[in-house]
């Protein structure tokens, strides 16, 4: 029968406890998840800041919806490109010293435009192993060849940079989704050049939290645009909107413009939301309280980990994993902390490479500490005692 693959790709992920099925959120605050009427603290979320439930943006919203409207109408090329969006690209270039900004609809969209858009007339993709799947499959799906050096390996990459193609492109995240951990940028960067490669940064998790002015990993690593002619990073985390830009040349974004399929084919973001977006970016700039208060409830969090025997992954950022190495376990701990009122995501492979199943702890700045205190103590529990 036609499609029969379906139902035995359904049944093999079931048995091998690697299904997954969504949950549907009855309400949100910014550490606070409601599914099916039972409440938790929420563990879980990429909301570093806790931007997604700001009183101001939510107003900022609100108001932009009056003049323009809930949907945008079109895509950029025809009517959907707005005097809201070239006011965000314009802010972002500014702050983060770059010629030009495009915006896109999702960070997934971003990823995939760079990487074919690049790859146009063949070439290498270089990408750290752990890179997201967005960037992976643009690379398949371009006309480039992708290698993967491996994760934060320099010397490995070096290896691999001896290509005689023209166009090779490095990629790698400023803060890596599933560990947490940083990319040594500049040591990265100098290989690029080294090698007459490109360097292409995704800080979806950098953006909005590293850096004095949250700027992310190009500001914190102090990275200008002839050392990261691509910097790309997403709305959707730190930032508390949704949506994604990528950074760099004005030829760069004028190329994308006129090739990007997933930028000149999709109707493009709201205005509304290009306006809550810039919104947010000014609070990221000026509450630097929130990167403060997020920078102590990480230190706190792995200081009273340590003390109670904890093992955690090394990371320094709001992405705290813990490792637990096989999905039955992963989703068994993650249940228990469930029942004692926590949200907590398992995260298993394809997600992550099998044998390295994790609990994905997420840390925000409205955290207090008293809830740190009781996710650790019942999180030890769980995971030395499997209880
Ligand atoms: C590193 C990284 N890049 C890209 C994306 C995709 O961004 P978006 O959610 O805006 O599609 C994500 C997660 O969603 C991510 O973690």
């Amino acid at each position: 029968m036609a499609f029969d693959f379906i139902v035995t790709s359904l049944q093999q992920r079931r048995s091998d406890s690697l299904y997954r099925q969504r949950q549907s959120i009855t309400a949100l605050s910014a550490t606070g998840i409601t599914v099916e009427g039972r409440p938790y603290i929420n563990f879980a979320s990429n909301d570093y800041l806790g931007l997604a439930q700001s009183d101001q943006l939510k107003q900022a919203w609100q108001d932009a919806t009056e003049l323009w409207g809930v949907g945008s109408g079109a895509s950029p090329l025809v009517t959907g490109y707005s005097a809201a969006h070239q006011a965000l690209e314009c802010r972002l270039a500014e702050y983060l010293q770059r010629e030009a900004v495009l915006l896109f609809n999702s960070g997934f969209a971003a990823n995939q435009a760079i990487c074919q858009g690049l790859m146009a007339q063949g070439g290498y993709i270089i990408a750290d192993k752990l890179s997201h799947a967005s960037i992976i499959d643009g690379a398949l799906a371009s006309n480039g060849k992708l290698q993967r050096f491996a994760h934060n390996d320099v010397s490995h990459l070096q290896r691999l940079m001896n290509k005689s193609a023209d166009n090779k492109l490095v990629v790698t995240e400023g803060v890596f989704s599933m560990d947490g951990d940083v990319s040594p940028l500049k040591q990265v960067s100098q290989c690029c050049a080294d090698h007459n490669a490109w360097l292409m940064v995704d800080d979806a998790h950098g953006f909005g939290v590293l850096g004095e002015q949250g700027m992310g990993s190009a500001e914190l690593q102090q990275l200008p645009q002839n050392q990261l002619p691509v910097l790309m990073a997403t709305f959707g985390k730190a930032v508390g909107t949704a949506g994604a830009f990528v950074a760099g040349s004005q030829e760069l974004v004028d190329y994308l413009v006129n090739s990007a399929r997933h930028y000149i084919y999709s109707t493009h973001m709201p205005a509304a939301q290009a306006v809550a977006t810039l919104a947010s970016i000014e609070l990221i700039r000026s509450q630097s309280w929130r990167r403060d208060k997020l920078r102590s409830n990480i230190e706190y969090f792995k200081t009273r980990a340590n003390q109670l025997g904890i093992a955690l992954m090394p990371s320094d950022t709001a992405i705290q994993p813990v490792m637990v190495g096989d999905p039955d376990r992963a989703l068994q701990t993650s249940r228990a902390l469930k029942q004692a009122g926590f949200w907590v995501t398992a995260i298993r492979y394809p997600t992550v490479p099998q044998g390295t199943e994790r609990l994905r702890i997420t840390l925000s700045a409205q955290h207090e500490v008293p809830a740190l205190d009781e996710l650790l103590i019942v999180l030890a529990k769980v995971v030395q005692h499997g209880d």
